[in-house]
């Protein structure tokens, strides 16, 4: 399983974590390129079926990288996020998908080695989980 690169969907703030991730590009900190970014105004903003159609679509992982808490521009937005973040959890193992397979965290726009360390976490943990096969949402495999 060596050679799998999973696809992993990032859905980044626009006020920190895009920053953030801009900020790793410009200093050529290094990810995994099948790590795509969809920039989002606020983490509040991701809505449950946005990453439940993520991984139908295709991707072996999921992030929501929001402001660190106290700092989101819509006041309560990444709050939000979290709860939801939470629920997701427990939905996704009901359907079989293994929780590990979703990340929620928080990268400031200036902490651009934080968001590499993130990323990077996240590409290794889905690796070792391998592919995620789905049929509707039911993951097979066990794992
Ligand atoms: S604006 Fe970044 S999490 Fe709300």
């Amino acid at each position: 399983m060596s050679d799998f690169n999973p696809k992993i969907v990032a859905f980044v703030c626009n006020w920190c974590s895009y920053a953030g991730a801009d900020k790793a590009g410009a200093l050529k900190l290094n990810y995994p390129a099948n790590v795509k970014l969809i920039r989002v105004m606020c983490s509040g903003r991701v809505d449950p079926q946005f990453v439940m159609d993520a991984y139908r679509e295709g991707a072996d992982g999921v992030m929501i990288l929001g402001c660190h808490p106290g700092d989101c521009h819509y006041r309560t937005g990444n709050v939000k996020a979290l709860k939801r973040y939470k629920l997701l959890k427990k939905t996704l193992s009901q359907f079989g998908i293994n929780d590990k397979r979703l990340k929620l965290d928080w990268v400031a726009a200036g902490e651009a080695a934080l968001f590499q360390k993130v990323v990077n976490d996240m590409a290794e943990t889905v690796k070792e989980l391998g592919p995620l096969h789905i049929t509707g949402y039911v993951e097979q495999g066990g794992k």
